[in-house]
């Protein structure tokens, strides 16, 4: 295929909760200059819609309407992504655990997912796109020439995010958090439409116990080498 005609590039990074992906994510795109996806804070802006609009998270049809209505926005200001829903602010309030419980429940809805596939495609522009989530690479963007799957174990999750927790000042316990990882795990990996899994030709990348940088050189060799 010649460069006329190929298509504008897309790193997908999917992974559980916790795996260091939207860190990575966020370095790549700085570095290569592509836009970013994170296409878990659609999921974290529809689950805030619905506690905000006291929409029973069982109500399928509800939910849809919400996630197809979405009225928001992300803006950039020195680097900082931030997620603005009805003209506000709300990148804190996505970020609270009971939103992150909502989310994955709401995620779990096909018509959810339905609705905010071509939003999610819409992200796609030159000169590239990395977006970031659980099926970027399976689904979402099947024909991206870099596919990475980066996990890490449960108990190292729990701990980054209860270091990141208690440097905020948030008192929370490890245990919660771990017991809040596992679940979330289970069910993004146990749904129906779109379970959490590496794609067929995705490169698996366990970051327990390789460091930021250690991803990083390794995502940006396989983007050289696929995407030149
Ligand atoms: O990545 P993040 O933790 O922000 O995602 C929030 C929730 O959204 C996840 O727990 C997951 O259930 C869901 N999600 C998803 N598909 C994506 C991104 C996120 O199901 N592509």
């Amino acid at each position: 295929m010649n460069q006329a005609t190929s298509p504008t590039p897309v790193v997908t990074i999917d992974g559980p909760s916790g795996s260091g992906k939207g860190t990575i994510a966020k370095l790549v795109a700085d570095k290569l200059g592509y836009a970013l996806l994170d296409s878990g804070a659609l999921y974290r802006l529809t689950a805030l819609a619905a506690l905000n609009a006291g929409v029973d998270l069982s109500d399928e049809a509800r939910l849809a309407e919400l996630a197809a209505n979405l009225d928001i926005r992300f803006d950039i200001a020195n680097g900082e992504v931030s997620a603005v829903m009805g003209g506000e602010d709300v990148s804190r309030d996505i970020r609270m655990e009971r939103v992150s419980m909502a989310a994955s429940k709401v995620a779990a809805v096909p018509a959810v997912r339905q609705a905010l596939l071509q939003r999610q495609r819409d992200f796609r522009a030159a000169p590239g796109l990395v977006a970031d989530g659980r099926d970027m690479g399976t689904t979402v963007f099947p024909d991206a020439p870099v596919k990475i799957f980066l996990t890490a174990s449960a108990e190292e999750r729990a701990r980054r995010r209860f270091a990141q927790l208690q440097g905020r000042g948030v008192s929370v316990s490890l245990r919660d958090l771990l017991e809040d990882i596992r679940a979330r795990d289970d069910r993004d990996m146990n749904r129906a439409a779109s379970p959490l899994a590496p794609a067929e030709d995705a490169v698996v990348l366990d970051s327990t116990d390789i460091d930021i940088d250690g991803v990083l050189t390794k995502v940006l060799e396989l983007v050289h080498q696929r995407i030149g």
